[in-house]
């Protein structure tokens, strides 16, 4: 390999840590660091598509989080509430005791979408966030 490798030192939960090298045990993956590069790429990709989501949109949020996390619902709901503008619906699905999803439906500025995905994924306790976005009128 001609680049320079820098090592680093990362701290994870144990169960995720074993889904990890569950996933890169089957894809095959030569070395867990192989999948971790990986995973830092698809990351890096995500980013660099929610650059390019400007100008009118339709977008689909989804996500699950832990709803007995303390203040969990208080801080979503705040951020909800911000964009209270661009969002036309909300679901609400109670997955267990612990675990919640729910989907918003948005419409509005490219900017604004890309903002409120952005700020609901930084909250702590909320995970599997989904963004599809749709411009409207695009032809097929
Ligand atoms: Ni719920």
């Amino acid at each position: 390999m001609d680049q320079d490798m820098s090592r680093i030192g990362v701290s994870l939960p144990e169960n995720l840590l074993e889904k990890f090298d569950k996933i890169i045990t089957k894809r095959g993956y030569s070395s867990r660091s192989e999948g971790v590069r990986d995973a830092i790429r698809g990351y890096i990709r995500f980013y660099d598509w929610m650059g390019e989501v400007q100008g009118e949109r339709i977008g689909i949020l989804s996500m699950t989080y832990e709803h007995s996390r303390r203040g969990l619902v208080s801080s979503l709901l705040d951020v909800e509430h911000e964009f209270a503008t661009i969002t036309r619906s909300t679901v609400h699905v109670h997955i267990s005791n612990d675990e919640c999803m729910e989907v918003l439906i948005l419409q509005g500025d490219g900017k604004e979408v890309k903002a409120i995905a952005e700020r609901i994924m930084a909250l702590k306790g909320v995970k599997n966030v989904k963004l599809t976005t749709i411009k409207p009128g695009q032809e097929a």
